[in-house]
Order: C-alpha cells, then structure tokens, then sequence
C-alpha cells in the first residue's frame, strides 16, 4: 500500500511520467524477494513492450510467480521497482487495464460463468456490454455454460473461465500464469490463438507456461530464470541463434561433403547430414542444392531446421547448474 505521505511525490511522478512517449507493458529493474531464508528473486530485470509476445520460462521454483505477483502489486519486493503500462504497479488506473490469469485460484462456485465475468467486469470498472462478456465466454469456449454454476466446472474449464476473466475487461496488458496446464490439446492450440489475436491487436501478453513449444510458437522474446535470476534472455532469434538444414541424400562422395563442408559446420547421421547455417546464409540453399545435384548426389530431402528452445533451455540451465551440457 502507499505510504500515506507519499501522495504528493507520486502525484509529480504521475505527471512527469505522462509526459514521456508511450511507456512499456511492463518495466521492472533489479526485482528481489525474500521468503524467511530463501531468496526466491535476486535482480530480475526486464520490459515487455506494447503488443509484444513475452515468455517467463523456468524450472519448478525458480521465481516466475513470484515475480509475476510483485509486477502486478500482490506480493511486495523487497528491493526493485515496477512500471505497468507507465505506472507505479499499485496504481489502481494501471491494475485496471491488466487482465490476470492467476496459476492458482478458484472463483465463487456458486455463481455462474456470466455472473464471474461480470463480477469481474464491474471490479475492473470498465463498461463492457453483456453481449461482449458473452463473446468472451464464446472465445474461450465456455459459449454454451454461461448459465452453469462454477463449482460443477472441470479443472480445464475453470482454467478457461479463469482466462475469460483476463480478458474480459479489454486489457492493454495480458499476464498468463500457466493458462494451459488443465487444458486439452485442441484448448492449448485456442490459447495459442488467442495469445495471438492479442497480439495483433496490440496487446501485450507476458506468458508463463512449461510447455516449451507453446511459448516458442507464439512468444517475441523469452526470459528465462533460474534459481531467481534472470539466466538468459532475447529474442527467439538470439536464443536461438544459428539455423540448420538437413539432407537426406545418397552418393556422396569426397567432393560433395567437401561442397557441404564448405556451407556450414557439417554432422552426419547415416544418409541425413545437417549443415549448420548463419542467420543471414538461408540465401545459400539453393545453390547448394543445384552444386549437390550436378554433382550426381541423390538429393531426397531438404528441411529447415534449428535447435528448438527446448534444448536451449535445457542448455542454460545445466550451465547454470555447473553439470555438463
Ligand atoms: N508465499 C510464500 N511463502 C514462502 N515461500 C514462497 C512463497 N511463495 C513462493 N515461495 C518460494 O519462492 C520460490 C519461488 O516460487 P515461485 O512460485 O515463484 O516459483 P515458480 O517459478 O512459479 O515455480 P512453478 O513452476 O512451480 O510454478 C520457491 O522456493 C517457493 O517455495
Ligand atoms: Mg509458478
């Protein structure tokens, strides 16, 4: 809570901020908190801009809820500050504008799925018609259980409530706590959609899952903690770094590995070889193919490929863990 004699400071805060260009989704610098003897978030620091696509990923513990909780004003840090969409996070004007899909929670379950959201809708103070609260409900796939009572939902159609009431109250900023750990494979690929319509629409979304894949198809930038730190961060593209080709082929002799060899770092696995590419080399792909073929090599397959964000998360945390990679 403020500090009653704060009021003054914030308020010339609140006008020299105004005056800035349009602020990050989220900012927050040097995040840390402590629970009795555990640190359980030591220095995180990261932005999310408007409309971009964030993914928080980590291991068990590792502090993404802790973190997401001290972003939105429910846990207070220790140490570090917070901006949402260009306000203090406990500024009731910028909670408003932040729809949350908590990783725990359950809602009143003697009320129905329409009564949730409009609970939640007067709650958030905006003026959305009955008619957009029962599109939501429709988006989420919960059209035809708007009169039922919560209590009698499934575990995955709670969590498909819980993600209506995120986005019910046309948020400027999305945060998803784990929005698909209940949910079934056509409701993860919804999500996905979801995640980016928002998206095009200008939403920002921070997400927290550890379906990996999840957060690669969908995600701008990832940040990764581990043990409360950020371990890495970027884009998908820095993460990820360098892509890959593979050929399935046959004939090659000692001039067409040379010819291979001569693209990219070559590996080879019975008749597939994979060449590694840089960034800017996926130019070099059809001249390789031509040379390969002149060459008398039987060329069956020729896929793009890179190392998926799974093995690069596995990578980072092993380093961190001092174990080998
Ligand atoms: N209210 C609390 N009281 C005591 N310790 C807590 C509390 N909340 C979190 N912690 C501790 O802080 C650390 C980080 O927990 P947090 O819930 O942020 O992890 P997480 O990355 O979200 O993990 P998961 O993937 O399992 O959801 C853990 O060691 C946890 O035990
Ligand atoms: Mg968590």
């Amino acid at each position: 809570m403020t500090a009653p004699t704060a009021g003054s400071t914030t308020a010339t805060a609140q006008r020299l901020l105004a005056d800035l260009p349009p602020s990050p989704a989220v900012w927050c610098e040097g995040l840390r908190k402590r629970y009795g003897r555990r640190t359980a978030v030591d220095g995180v620091s990261f932005t999310v801009g408007r409309g971009e696509v964030l993914g928080l990923l980590g291991p068990n513990g590792a502090g993404k809820t802790s973190v997401i909780k001290m972003l939105l004003g429910l846990v207070r840090p220790d140490a570090g500050e917070v901006l949402l969409l260009g306000r203090p996070a406990r500024d009731p004007q910028s909670r408003a504008r932040v729809g949350y899909l908590p990783e725990l929670f359950r809602y009143q379950p003697w009320l129905s799925a329409a009564e949730v959201l409009t609970l939640h809708v007067r709650l958030s103070g905006a003026a959305v018609p009955a008619s957009e609260q029962r599109d939501v409900l429709g988006l989420v796939g919960l059209g035809e259980r708007a009169g039922d009572r919560v209590g009698g939902f499934s575990k995955g159609m709670q969590q498909r409530l819980g993600l209506a009431v995120a986005l019910v109250a046309r948020p400027e900023l999305v945060v998803l706590d784990e929005p698909t750990s209940a949910l079934d494979p056509l409701g993860r690929v919804d999500v996905r959609d979801l995640v980016l319509s928002l998206k095009e629409r200008g939403v920002a979304v921070l997400l927290n899952s550890h379906l990996i894949g999840e957060v690669e198809r969908v995600c701008d930038r990832v940040v990764i903690l581990d043990r409360g730190r950020v371990a890495a961060a970027g884009t998908l593209a820095e993460l990820l770094g360098s892509r890959e080709l593979r050929l399935r082929l046959d004939g090659v002799d000692a001039r067409a590995e040379a010819r291979l060899a001569a693209t990219g770092r070559l590996t080879r696995s019975g008749n597939w070889f994979t060449v590694t590419l840089a960034e800017d080399e996926e130019s070099a792909v059809p001249a390789l193919v031509a040379d390969l073929v002149a060459l008398g090599v039987g060329v069956h397959a020729v896929e793009p490929g890179r190392i998926s964000l799974e093995e690069r998360l596995l990578a980072v945390l092993r380093e961190g863990s001092g174990a080998p990679s």
